[in-house]
């Protein structure tokens, strides 16, 4: 039986799930994403997202979680015995295995990244010197498969010991760096010719670009950074107590996500504008601007170490939240030993992971099927358990004293009950060409 453990307290907590929300979806995913779609109308686009759909689910996630203290399949079958919403569950254990055997593979890129800082890869190179680095690390694909074996290690090892501790410990320490750093580099790459394009974009809201794909795609890109609609933030709910104000926690880490995105668009795109990259690269576009901007810096080498260690220190926090989720299930649900679930299973999804590896178009394929597919449904069947299937009173009870306000209450549950579905709902009609 998984030795329930609990966080040290709100603080541990808050600092863990936004370990597993801070990853590659915020300094990876969404500058490219955002250069696809256009910039600053898809930015506020995906803000709305965060504040209407992605904090309540959040909410709805953690409150599940805290109320059955169990994974994602046992959670909803100790709410609904003997019921069809047992589903959620199975489609977050499922989106779990289909997600990290992609994110391991970019996880691998970060390590081939950090390797290649320590050995002075960038120092002196031209930018097609650096793009020519990515298109080298693409081509040979026992690389990235050696780097995916190794970060998936990485992660095996933190799962099979137990997360509590050296999770919180880790994102104490890495979070604030990363969050500094970051900083760091804004203030260098605001000083770039690119500087005045680069705000132009991300600022200067281009609507007619936005089509109803790039709706789908800001949905599932908040759903994806706030590691929403797979059981993620159930699951560290569920090592909760009872004295950790929810709300709070929901809306911090909520908006601590969108500021680290938002950080690293603004770092991003003034360089790729300065060094007449096209914002539109995919995603391989960190790995092709940033170095540049590395290889330029009087303390190119200490920087770009410190990113890319950091980095991968932000994907190995957000990995092991979802190794977590799947081992959770096989540990809690089929009586497996930690040990003997996080290895096997980390085993399966480095050899999932395999083909992601082999080609830049099935990671493509499979973090459409996780961001367009799997997590959307996954969210909009948590929505409409917690406001149609929960009780109000079921809802109302587990809320400690002074938790959460009257009006909160009711903007919340209105937010879970009609906005996240619909907007879910609308977003799918659309995609199918229904209206
Ligand atoms: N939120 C993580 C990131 O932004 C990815 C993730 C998705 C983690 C789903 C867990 C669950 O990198």
């Amino acid at each position: 039986m998984l030795s329930r453990g609990n966080w040290s307290g709100t603080v541990g907590f808050i600092l863990a799930s936004m370990g597993s929300a801070v990853g590659l979806g915020n300094v990876w995913r969404f500058p490219y994403i955002t250069g696809q779609y256009g910039g600053a109308a898809f930015i506020l686009l995906y803000i709305g997202c965060v504040l209407a759909v992605g904090i309540p689910i959040m909410l709805a996630e953690f409150l599940i979680g805290r109320k059955t203290q169990r994974n994602p399949v046992g959670a909803f079958r100790t709410l609904r015995p003997g019921s069809p919403w047992v589903v959620i569950g199975w489609l977050g254990v499922l989106s779990g295995f289909v997600i990290l055997s992609y994110y391991a593979v970019v996880g691998g890129w970060v390590l081939h990244y950090v390797y290649l800082a320590l050995t002075h890869s960038f120092a002196g190179k031209s930018p097609e010197q650096i793009t020519a680095l990515f298109v080298d690390m693409n081509t040979h694909s026992w690389l990235q498969i050696f780097w995916l074996g190794i970060f998936m290690l990485l992660s095996i090892v933190i799962v099979s010991r137990g997360v509590a501790s050296g999770i919180e410990i880790g994102n104490r320490i890495m979070i604030p760096l990363l969050f500094v750093l970051l900083l760091g580099l804004l203030f260098y790459a605001l000083q770039t010719d690119g500087a005045a394009t680069g705000l132009e974009f991300l600022l200067r809201p281009q609507w007619h670009k936005l089509g109803p794909i790039a709706v789908l795609e800001a949905l599932g890109q908040a759903l994806f950074s706030l590691s929403l609609g797979m059981g993620t933030m159930l699951t560290y709910g569920s090592y909760l107590s009872r004295q950790t104000n929810l709300v709070r926690s929901a809306c911090f880490v909520g908006i601590g996500d969108i500021l680290v995105a938002i950080l690293a668009g603004f770092v991003v795109f003034p360089l790729v504008f300065n060094f007449g990259l096209q914002p539109s690269t995919g995603p391989g576009l960190i790995f092709r601007t940033l170095p540049i901007a590395f290889a330029q810096l009087p303390a190119g080498y200490p920087v770009a170490l410190a990113f890319f260690v950091l980095l991968s220190f932000a994907a190995l926090t957000s990995a092991i939240s979802l190794l977590e989720v799947v081992c959770a299930y096989f540990v809690d649900e089929q009586g497996w030993s930690r040990k003997k679930a996080s290895w096997t299973l980390g085993i399966v999804i480095f050899v999932l992971g395999i083909p992601s590896a082999l080609g830049e178009q099935f990671l493509d394929f499979m973090d459409g099927l996780a961001t367009n597919y799997l997590l959307p449904i996954g969210a909009l069947l948590i929505a409409v358990f917690t406001g149609w299937v929960l009780t109000r009173e079921e809802r109302k009870e587990e809320f400690g004293a002074g938790e959460i306000s009257a009006f909160r209450f009711v903007c919340w549950s209105f937010l879970i009950r009609y906005v996240s579905p619909v907007a879910v709902i609308l977003i799918f009609l659309h995609q199918l060409q229904l209206f």
